[in-house]
């Protein structure tokens, strides 16, 4: 069932990271290895790639023997990134690059329980490992719940939801993705627009499961540490939740819009100190009208870069 992962925004990504002959790069969310592939075909680089998912390593095999010994595959959180670099003997990069999010791999799969496309275990985690999607649903109480789909889901009728879902586990534990789909389902309008009205549960659960905003707020504090000076950082994010916080990241560290948000603390931010990066893309780059009919994941996505400073001498 699984097939492959179109990279999303591929050029725009290259374009501006702008990989060089002897730089020293990682791409922290690895995934099918599209963007890792792009950028060791594009300059004599080395690459370091990351992914917390133990079949996305797998899967790189192939890249990993092809690339003569420029790439390194580490299985690991890229919010560790500073830790698993250093691990590494790497103090420093020259470009980061972060495609967040889930890969078509893991949402075609069923046994990953990622989408309610397909049935299968209620379980989300990309590390196969700690408390599942099915843990947080029939054990957090319904107060939590309810918080959760409405902070991470963007979801108002999040207290129905979990009104509905406790109701549910009381005659047996949810286990599966169809069935708490169809929990859902019993409780919520028909969307107007189409999109399955348990969209936004189900996004708001793998955000919580995998502690997705927090990755990205360590992963971005991690790069800024790592980057050398005329090194970038590119982010492609996928929702606004995500997107937010990339941005307010991007504005504090050039020196724009301090301020804190409860996803962007400032003092992670670092608001008060002088921006040591230039924004590049001035505006968050949309992928054109091709790809985004070639491949519907992209419809979404964002991409936004930053570049550290070059300190005059
Ligand atoms: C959208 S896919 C990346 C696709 C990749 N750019 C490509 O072209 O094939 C996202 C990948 O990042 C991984 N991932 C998500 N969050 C992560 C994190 N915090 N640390 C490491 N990997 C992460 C997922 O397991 C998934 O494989």
């Amino acid at each position: 069932m699984s097939g492959t992962h179109l990279p999303v925004m591929l050029a725009e990504v290259l374009d501006n990271l702008a990989p060089r002959d002897g730089g020293i790069y990682l791409d922290g969310t690895f995934g099918g290895g599209g963007y890792s592939r792009a950028i060791l075909d594009a300059a004599d680089c080395r690459l370091w790639a990351i992914d917390r998912d133990p079949d996305a390593i797998a899967r790189g095999a192939a890249l990993l023997a092809k690339s003569g010994g420029r790439l390194g595959l580490v299985q690991g959180r890229f919010g560790d990134m500073l830790s698993l670099m250093h691990d590494q003997g790497v103090t420093q990069l020259d470009g980061v690059v972060l495609d967040l999010g889930v890969s078509s791999f893991q949402l075609d799969e069923a046994e990953r329980g990622f989408s309610f496309r397909f049935d299968g275990p209620l379980d989300m985690r990309m590390e196969k490992s700690g408390p599942s999607a099915a843990d947080l649903v029939n054990k957090l109480p319904e107060a939590e719940l309810a918080d959760l789909i409405y902070q991470y889901g963007e979801e108002r009728h999040s207290r129905r939801i979990a009104r509905t879902i406790v109701a549910a586990r009381v005659e047996e534990p949810i286990t599966t993705t169809a069935r708490l789909r169809s929990i859902i389902h019993s409780c919520m309008p028909r969307d107007p627009s189409g999109i399955d009205s348990a969209t936004r549960s189900f996004q708001a659960l793998r955000i919580r499961v995998n502690d997705e905003l927090g990755e990205i707020e360590r992963g971005l504090a991690g790069a800024a540490e790592l980057l050398a000076p005329g090194g970038r950082l590119v982010v492609v994010s996928f929702h606004s939740l995500e997107d937010r916080i990339v941005k307010r990241f991007m504005q504090n560290s050039t020196g724009r819009a301090p301020g804190a948000s409860r996803y962007a603390p400032s003092a992670l931010m670092g608001s008060n100190a002088p921006a040591s990066f230039r924004l590049v893309t001035t505006r968050a780059l949309r992928p054109g009208e091709e790809e985004t009919r070639a491949n519907p994941r992209a419809r979404s996505a964002r991409l936004r870069t930053i570049e550290r400073i070059v300190e005059a001498a």
